[in-house]
């Protein structure tokens, strides 16, 4: 269903209240990694562009309803503010007095960022109570919190049964971008799945393997598949509980013709620490005991790149090894590359959020594919085919006038 979006509706004059996801990692009060302050800006800009006031609402991180200090929103701002070369104002509240004061202060093309939505604890239980009050300092809702979209809060949904709600820029891309990889992805589609646990995956590979052409795994989950084929898998990390399942899934690709490509070789170390020695051996050799997996191998990265060749959609959701630690992140970066290539070739290439956003923002290839997402959680959902109550939330196009 599509959904209507600013360019849909009037905002001059309006007062905006726009949902944006500024959860970023925050250190000694200086933001670490601006990459989702970023992914708003577009909306931001326009909305002030078209004479709008803009009110901010996001959380940081889980303060469970407390009023935590290293939770603040307050070195968001002050990010944000260099980023849109404009005074961001900020008011330490979420609500009362204080927030309407400055609502009521606040004049055309201004930006007013509120505390973290999370420091009430009405904003998780989306509490209907706390939506009207967010609701009334405004008169359109704009969401842009994709990386929030799997969560049904006040801030995001509860606020869109009192104003209309309609999608940013970012949202409507991350849409735009996942739903072509999950519902109508153009032929050969592979999928590159990666990262530690099988378990955070299964629902993904379970949809995904509807569509899909070859799924290629890497990360530590491979060793629980590997593992699940008898493999020798020394003290590399796997789930014991999910083997079962592994075998289930393999069985299941192959009953549907779905390609499932493991690696075929490791790099292995005896501990995950920079600087350690480190071998590469062939999986149907095995791994020695005392040795774990901690990236994929040269001959799995000839592999991978040959199966992803002629692919015209891929979606990758994971790194390949731990790629935290230079000394094993050469497969993924290998895989990172192989994929930016085909988006110059005009395939459609997605990137999950969470790590592997992580992993391309290291390498320095962010702009190298078609779309990085920002959501960890929320891009995992919809790639499982979930709906997401924070995109249900916003207002279909056609079907409703939110002038
Ligand atoms: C995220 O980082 O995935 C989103 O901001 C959602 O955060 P949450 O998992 O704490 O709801």
């Amino acid at each position: 269903m599509e959904k209507m979006t600013v360019r849909d509706v009037d905002l001059k004059g309006k007062r905006v209240i726009m949902r944006v996801d500024f959860n970023v990692p925050v250190k000694d009060g200086v933001v670490q990694d601006d990459t989702r302050i970023r992914a708003a800006l577009p909306t931001i800009k326009y909305v002030l562009d078209q004479g709008a006031k803009v009110i901010l609402l996001s959380h940081l991180g889980r303060p469970k309803g407390q009023l935590l200090p290293e939770f603040s929103l307050e070195p968001v701002a002050k990010r944000l503010s260099e980023l849109l070369g404009k005074e961001v104002k900020f008011v330490p509240a979420v609500v009362g007095d204080e927030v309407k004061k400055a609502v009521e202060e606040l004049k055309e093309g201004e930006v007013l960022l509120l505390e973290n939505t999370r420091f009430h604890p009405g904003e998780t239980k989306n509490d209907p109570e706390l939506a009207k009050f967010w609701a009334s300092l405004a008169d359109i809702h704009v969401n842009d919190a994709f990386g929030t979209a799997h969560r049904a809060h006040a801030s995001n949904v509860g606020i869109a049964q009192f104003i209309p709600s309609v999608a940013g820029f970012l949202m409507e891309k991350e849409i735009k971008f996942l739903s072509k990889v999950t519902y109508n992805p153009e032929k050969p589609y592979v999928v590159v799945l990666g990262g530690a646990k099988v378990s955070d995956k299964i629902g993904v590979i379970t949809n995904l393997m509807e569509k899909a052409d070859r799924i290629l795994i890497g990360g530590a989950m491979m060793f629980t598949f590997l593992k699940a084929l008898g493999k020798q898998i020394g003290s590399s990390k796997y789930e014991e509980d999910k083997l079962d399942l592994a075998k289930e899934l393999l069985d299941k690709a192959k009953e549907k013709g779905v390609e499932i490509v493991l690696p075929v070789d490791a790099v292995i170390a005896q501990k995950i620490e920079p600087g350690v020695e480190k071998k590469v051996v062939r999986i149907d050799d095995g791994i020695p005991e005392g040795w774990m997996g901690l990236d994929i191998g040269p001959e799995t990265v000839e592999l991978f790149k040959q199966k992803l060749s002629d692919a015209k959609t891929v979606v990758w959701n994971g790194p390949m090894g731990v790629f935290e630690i230079d000394d094993f992140a050469e497969g993924t970066k290998q895989i990172a590359l192989a994929i930016a290539s085909l988006t110059e070739k005009g395939a459609t290439t997605v990137v999950g959020g969470g790590d592997s956003a992580a992993a391309v923002n290291k390498f320095g290839l962010e702009d190298k594919f078609s779309h990085v997402s920002t959501g960890g959680g929320a891009s995992l959902e919809f790639l499982e085919g979930k709906e997401l109550p924070g995109i249900v939330s916003i207002a279909d196009k056609k079907k409703q006038d939110v002038d």
